[in-house]
């Protein structure tokens, strides 16, 4: 993490940081009275002198089909193994064990956006047979066996909880790709892990109308055996069996309507198999510094434990509730807090197809209402969004939510008090949980029955995760000294990735090189985990997150990397040069803009930037479209030439760019800030006054 001389910039990591301590919430009374988690005495079972034993009350929450030998192996240390020697399946703790004892009872409830569309109830039986049938089929149509990748393209419907656990039935790696991800990122995808099959769907709703989102299997596809990876079949499933929606043309002899095919299986059972716990689960890829995208790979006892665990007892999942998170299942909170944390304790999970305000920002508490949610889970965006469009909304409806949850971006102390009394009601335990697609489940959060909340802090540790702030070199900064640096794990837990897929160079390379002091040792003690975050912690021992201090921007609670939306800018073949940077947005957090150059003899102009928008949305997909594309004459750059994108980015936010003169071209800074910063007023695109950590944010993009 060097650069040279010439760039004397401070690490948004290392500049300190004031803000308000915001005023503590206790648990509600009502809550605390029957939370799974409130009696003390599990913050003394959980301690570091019970590491890692303590998580075997984790694990015990699961059925084994033959018990572990060892809790935490670190022979191959930093590649953590948990729960050596232990035998389980996945799908059968998610599935069968419940519809044994409870066949009727309903796993998962489907919202159709369309509001006067039948909702379905899946009972666990029900959910049993289905997922019988498809293992079936992906077993002997597909040829699909435990080890082998297979991708998934598919959007917030039932069959892909039924897709998920089918793989999990016979050990396949399922990989699922954000729905809203283009064609050509989902076939990268594709490559990366090596799959034969591509199961998708034919359309979904979303804002009101249906999209064709089988032609991205094709474009998939395509993608895929350019970068030499043949994909075999292409299992469509069908929003409405028998009536295909999309315009699409299937492929002969490759692409197949699963409701066609399944006929065969139908009343066929197949036995979960018995796998081993390090064996693994799933793929999902995350955005990191560089343009290739990461598959987080995670093991099944190790995982389906933590997430177990964290959902008993941080999202206070008990049988009987009704609970409804609002996340995508392509990303790893629809894996964890949709899919395999609710279903493995056994309750009803909610899956809504749509966006939160179709057809209006009442949507999300007429949806609580009518199914009695009790548990609700959504992200700052949606909270920020729903907010602003409905802003006293909830109170019109009759529902009662005995905690809310927020993930994937910081939360404003205001935004969170608007959830806290508003769709709360005041009655509700709030957590804020922090965590990442590698981590498998939450790292920090208050427990919320024991521990009171506090707006803008995720709170301190999970049970058993034990964080640490370091600064550059290594040194802890202490609590309370209002310093942020970089926040790591010290210790390893059940849920962290098993590597990255293909690739275990960067697994230590991007997570655990940075404060190794001996790559040899097996003593976990020396091996702390970097998360990539810039956080501080006060007295209390709260974390404050603030976010990503790579090169990721998160729009929306959605990672991209500035790299891969390079890259695709590139793909443009008038563009010569082209940097992403964020910019602060009210309601998605940030949003990108793109900076492009043109090589010579090209005329900048709406065209371009058009272009340029396009090249993004094939390239990852329509959640990365820029807000705005300038093309500049030139970049600034370093004497080294590397693109200052801190100058740009404070540009683009209306922010000082600090002193540019070591800059190998400071001349075309004034002329870049002019022409954006009218071109943004013409718009009335004013941003309001950043705050410190905003500001301290954007000055220091992209400093490595
Ligand atoms: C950010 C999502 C502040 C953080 C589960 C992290 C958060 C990245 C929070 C991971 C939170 C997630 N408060 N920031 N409660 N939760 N983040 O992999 O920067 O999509 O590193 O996982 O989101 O994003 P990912």
């Amino acid at each position: 993490m060097t650069e040279s001389s010439e760039t004397p910039e401070v690490s948004e990591s290392q500049i300190a940081v004031h803000w308000r301590e915001e005023e503590y919430y206790p648990p509600p009374e009502k809550f605390v009275a029957q939370a799974n988690a409130n009696d003390p005495a599990i913050l003394e079972r959980f301690s570091e002198d019970n590491f890692p034993d303590c998580f075997t009350e984790y694990a015990d929450l699961l059925t084994w089909d033959k018990p572990w030998d060892t809790v935490l192996d670190t022979s191959a240390a930093p590649f953590w193994k948990w729960f050596v020697g232990g035998k389980l399946n996945a799908c059968y703790n998610c599935v069968d064990r419940h519809a044994a004892a409870n066949p009727d009872k309903t796993a998962v409830i489907w919202v159709p956006e369309l509001e006067d569309d039948e909702t379905l109830h899946i009972s666990y039986g029900d959910l049993l047979r289905q997922v019988n049938e498809f293992a079936a089929l992906l077993r002997d149509f597909a040829g699909l066996k435990a080890g082998d990748r297979v991708t998934l393209h598919m959007p917030m419907m039932p069959e892909a909880v039924v897709t998920m656990l089918a793989c999990a039935r016979l050990g396949v790696i399922h990989s699922q790709v954000f729905g809203g991800f283009s064609g050509n990122a989902c076939g990268t995808r594709i490559a990366d892990s090596g799959s034969r099959v591509l199961i998708t769907m034919d359309g979904y709703y979303r804002a009101g109308s249906m999209g064709d989102h089988k032609v991205k299997a094709d474009e998939a596809v395509a993608e895929a055996k350019r970068q030499g990876q043949d994909v075999d079949k292409v299992l469509v499933w069908r929003r409405k069996p028998g009536e295909y929606q999309s315009p699409t043309p299937m492929v002969d002899g490759r692409d197949f309507f699963v409701d066609e095919v399944i006929g065969k299986y139908a009343g066929q059972d197949v036995a979960p198999v018995s796998l081993d716990a390090t064996d693994s689960l799933f793929l999902m890829y995350t955005s990191g510094t560089t343009g290739r995208p990461k598959g987080a790979q995670h093991s099944i006892g190790g995982y389906l434990s933590y997430v177990a665990g964290t959902s008993k007892y941080y999202q206070d999942i008990h049988p009987d509730d009704v609970y409804w998170c609002l996340a995508d299942i392509g990303w790893i909170t629809g894996h964890s807090y949709i899919v395999y944390g609710p279903l493995a304790l056994g309750t009803t999970t909610v899956i809504y197809e749509g966006v939160p305000n179709y057809p209006d920002g009442g949507r999300p508490w007429r949806v609580a209402e009518k199914l009695g949610v009790n548990i609700f889970h959504t992200s700052p965006t949606s909270i920020r969004m729903l907010r602003k469009v409905a802003p006293d909304e909830p109170f019109k409806y009759n529902y009662h939510f005995k905690t809310m949850t927020t993930v994937g971006e910081p939360i404003e102390p205001e935004v969170w008090r608007w959830y806290y009394n508003v769709v709360g009601k005041g009655q509700a335990a709030i957590t804020d949980t922090w965590w990442q697609t590698e981590t498998g489940g939450f790292l920090g959060s208050t427990l919320p029955g024991l521990q009171p909340m506090k707006p803008g802090s995720c709170g301190p540790g999970a049970l058993g995760i034990f964080p640490v702030i370091y600064d550059e070199d290594g040194n802890e900064v202490p609590k309370g000294s209002n310093k942020a640096g970089n926040i790591c794990i010290r210790n390893p837990w059940p849920g962290i990735m098993q590597t990255v897929w293909g690739q275990p160079e960067r697994f230590l390379d991007v997570y655990y090189r940075k404060y190794n002091t001996d790559p040899d040792s097996k003593d976990w003690h020396d091996w702390p985990y970097f998360c990539g975050d810039g956080a501080l912690q006060s007295d209390d021992g709260y974390f404050r997150i603030l976010g990503r201090i790579d090169d990721v921007i998160n729009v929306a609670g959605h990672r991209l990397g500035t790299k891969e939306l390079e890259s695709a800018a590139l793909t443009v073949p008038e563009v010569a040069e082209a940097a992403a940077v964020p910019v602060i947005d009210d309601i998605r957090g940030r949003m990108v803009e793109m900076y492009v150059s043109l090589k010579p003899g090209f005329e900048p102009g709406p065209e371009m930037e058009s272009k340029v928008v396009a090249a993004i949305e094939t390239e990852i997909g329509k959640i990365a479209r820029p807000k705005n594309v300038w093309i500049v004459p030139d970049m600034p750059k370093t004497r080294s030439g590397k693109i200052m994108r801190r100058v740009i980015a404070s540009v683009s936010n209306f922010a000082d760019v600090g002193d540019v003169t070591t800059l190998a071209n400071p001349e075309i800074v004034d002329g870049i800030r002019q022409h954006v910063q009218r071109a943004k007023v013409a718009k009335g695109d004013m941003p309001r006054e950043l705050t410190e950590t905003e500001l301290a944010e954007i000055q220091a993009f992209g400093n490595e």
